[in-house]
């Protein structure tokens, strides 16, 4: 069972059981994992949707909540993404072939939780990279400028996370499934619990 399963089962549990939604076990909490060496540097890209203009590969809608361990939800954090492009390349200068990057690409982003505690982005599918084989989304949550969890999300149908995760277990809870969309977009769920 990956961490939706996981998390859907305890919230479905909760809401059988009736209103509030509460979930009847605690929710396991996302396993921290590294920050890296590519945090984003510069100015903040407070927006959702890392592609602009046409879309130039395959389309990733990644949406979720944040939640507290008993499955209450928590609105109004900060959750902050950034990533690689298709091409394995990261938006830093400690990266590769910087002259290289991807038109049209924000290379990380952020969305705030609505009053349900749901988020969303839209961006590509992230590329592989030498040094660190699993392809990979990090990201890090906030509330009121004070960092609560630095994590990575990894895929199921991309091999997951190739034992880059702290632990198996924290590769299952990090781990999500790609459900295809259309011939170009694929989507992904994360319920984030802190
Ligand atoms: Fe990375």
């Amino acid at each position: 069972m990956n961490r939706r399963e996981l998390v859907q089962s305890a919230i479905t549990a909760g809401v059988l059981s009736g209103l509030p939604v509460k979930a009847a076990t605690e929710l396991p909490r996302t396993p921290r994992d590294y920050t890296g060496p590519f945090y984003p540097k510069g100015p903040r890209n407070p927006k959702n949707d890392l592609i602009v203009g046409e879309p130039r590969a395959e389309i990733l809608h990644l949406s979720g909540r944040v939640l507290a361990p008993n499955g209450s939800p928590h609105p109004g954090v900060l959750v902050d993404i950034w990533q690689t492009d298709p091409n394995g390349r990261y938006k830093h200068p400690r990266d590769r072939e910087q002259d290289n990057l991807m038109d049209g690409f924000l290379y990380w982003g952020e969305a705030l939780t609505d009053a349900e505690a749901r988020f969303r982005f839209r961006t590509y599918v992230p590329g592989r990279y030498a040094a660190r084989p699993a392809q990979h989304i990090h990201y890090k949550v906030w509330q009121d400028r004070k960092e609560l969890l630095t994590s990575q999300i990894y895929f199921d149908e991309l091999g997951g996370a190739r034992g880059l995760a702290r632990s198996e277990r924290a590769a299952a809870l990090q781990t999500v499934s790609l459900e295809r969309i259309d011939d170009n977009s694929v989507a992904a769920g994360l319920d984030i619990v802190i």
